[in-house]
């Protein structure tokens, strides 16, 4: 079995989760792998097509190994929110330990056709990339906002079924699976986002036989979180409030001193700020709150 899921499945058996979180740059990288470091769990840094665009696809993966070797420690690369299987291919030969095939926007039947491919396409290159897919749609961006995502499936009647979640794994084959129980990608600037449906995520763990990943970490309450990893949620996606204490961060140097110019110097807080935030979440995760 590969290092990735291997450690998603005894976080599973441990009642706790493995923290994915996304990075644009290098800094963002320090933030999260010092206080993973600091807590000893695993971890997972996430780039989405176009993170990894902006940092560079075989460098995503030299950054990540090179932490791997020099520490010897479980952190891991995945490709987050993949569209099509030429880019999941990319990845795969690129050496990533995990990608997502994302067709949640498909008809199932599409969804399962391209999730196939991908998983064959994993099998062939000699397995060292575990695919995930998503099935069920919960908006696209990891921004603030307003209003929730047109078409979020967040209420009883739109989120995944276990029936669904059953079929989609028999007729895939994936190694893990991101079903919509609640959670939108991004986060409402005021107050809380959606609430989770707990024992939904229940049923679709039994029913699937795989890990669940919960997308969509940012806005929603610890309480509902903690609830979710107990109910069977393996891994937690965060993206959005990183964004915005990385971006704070710099605000705050820039008024602080309106001269520097040394990126090492107006950087450094906003590496701290990520990790404020990822210790946050990995105290929910790990149940240590
Ligand atoms: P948030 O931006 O809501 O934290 O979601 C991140 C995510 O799920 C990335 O895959």
């Amino acid at each position: 079995m590969s290092e990735i899921l291997k450690h998603v499945k005894e976080a599973e058996e441990k009642g706790v989760a493995v923290g994915h979180f996304n990075i644009s740059n290098i800094e963002m990288m320090w933030g999260i792998f010092n206080v993973a470091r600091k807590y000893e769990v695993p971890v997972v840094i996430g780039v989405s097509e176009g993170e990894r665009d902006f940092i560079g696809v075989e460098q995503c993966v030299a950054l990540i190994r090179s932490l791997r070797e020099k520490y010897d420690y479980p952190v891991f690369l995945n490709a987050d929110h993949t569209y099509s299987f030429e880019r999941v291919k990319e990845v795969i030969d690129a050496g990533f330990d995990s990608a997502i095939i994302d067709g949640a926007q498909l008809s199932f039947e599409e969804n399962v056709e391209v999730t196939r491919k991908c998983v064959e396409y994993a099998r062939e290159a000699g397995g060292h990339t575990v695919i995930e897919a998503e099935i069920g749609y919960i908006g696209k961006s990891s921004q603030l906002f307003d209003e929730l995502p047109e078409g979020a499936a967040v209420t009883e009647e739109m989120i995944t079924t276990p029936e669904e979640a059953r079929k989609f794994v028999e007729e895939t084959g994936v190694d893990m699976l991101a079903p919509a129980v609640g959670t939108v990608h991004g986060m409402m600037r005021k107050g809380f986002n959606p609430k989770l449906h707990i024992d939904a995520i229940r049923r679709i763990r039994e029913a699937a036989g795989v890990p669940l990943v919960l997308h969509g970490g940012s806005g929603s309450s610890d309480g509902d979180v903690r609830d979710a990893v107990e109910a069977g949620i393996g891994m937690i996606h965060v993206s959005t409030e990183i964004r915005v204490a990385f971006r704070k961060a710099i605000e705050k140097a820039f008024e602080e001193d309106g001269e520097v110019v040394a990126p090492y110097k107006y950087m450094k807080g906003a590496v701290e700020e990520v990790g404020r935030v990822v210790e946050e979440k990995l105290k929910v995760f790990n149940n240590t709150l």
